[in-house]
């Protein structure tokens, strides 16, 4: 009786200590962010390249659906689409990307924190929020301990996106998309639903520290 309490103790503390190890490990590698007033100029700077970005990818996007059709946009997504958001990236020296919580493109899936952001803009946007106006920033030490500046801003579903990303998708178009993206998640968005969002990060690591950056407000 007396030995089954000690073992029950023993395998308690040993229970206890792995928990505890587990929660170091995790915290370890978590994402490690605090907020920024609206007023940096980053923040401004990340606003016009998010913008750059999704007038660029519609306005082309239009156009090749408009003169050659649906299914010959699909290289325009495939191909196109990636070089523009690469050669913005290169320009500025920052990662420009889209990223979604369903993905068409598995390279496009969203990191920890990425996904943490989307699922805060479901949220708000759940609570009456306007999907076109949902973003966020923050400054970031990454589990790798790289300091960043990290921005997200939603996209929402437009009426030219239901071609490829409704419920109603043409059978060619579908048939093409089967073949270039087995995994496709990016199917079923209604007209007005948060699609994904633009996502930026730039390195900070040459960054002279900004003394705006500890502020305590966190922006929601
Ligand atoms: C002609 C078909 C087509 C149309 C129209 C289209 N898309 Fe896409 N979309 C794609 C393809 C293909 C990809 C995958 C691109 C890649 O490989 O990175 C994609 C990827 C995306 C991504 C990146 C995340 C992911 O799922 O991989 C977002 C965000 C996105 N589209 C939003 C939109 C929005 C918003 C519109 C309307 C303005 C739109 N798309 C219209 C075909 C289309």
């Amino acid at each position: 009786m007396g030995d089954l309490m000690t073992l029950k103790k023993t395998f308690g503390i040993i229970v206890a200590i792995l928990v505890f190890i587990l929660a170091m490990v995790a915290v370890s590698y978590s994402w490690n962010c605090r907020s920024l007033p609206e007023e940096d100029a980053r923040i401004a700077a990340a606003r016009v390249a998010a913008m750059d970005l999704a007038v660029s990818l519609k306005g082309q996007l239009m156009r090749t659906i408009n003169e050659d059709g649906a299914v010959a946009a699909i290289p325009f997504c495939h191909e196109r689409a990636p070089n523009i958001t690469q050669s913005l990236s290169e320009s500025r020296g920052w990662h420009i990307g889209r990223t979604a919580l369903r993905v068409r493109n598995p390279d496009n899936s969203p990191d920890d924190w990425e996904r943490d952001v989307l699922e805060k803009f479901s949220q708000r946007i759940e609570n009456g929020g306007a999907v076109a106006e949902q973003e966020f920033w923050q400054i970031c030490e990454s589990p790798e301990g790289k300091r960043q500046f990290r921005y997200m801003k939603a996209i929402p579903t437009g009426e030219v996106c239901l071609v490829c990303h409704g419920s109603n998708i043409a059978p060619e178009v579908a048939e093409n998309l089967d073949r270039l993206y087995p995994q496709d998640q990016a199917r079923g968005f209604e007209l007005g639903e948060l699609r994904g969002a633009v996502t930026i990060t730039r390195e900070l690591e040459n960054d002279a520290g900004n003394s705006t950056e500890s502020a305590p407000e966190e922006r929601k």
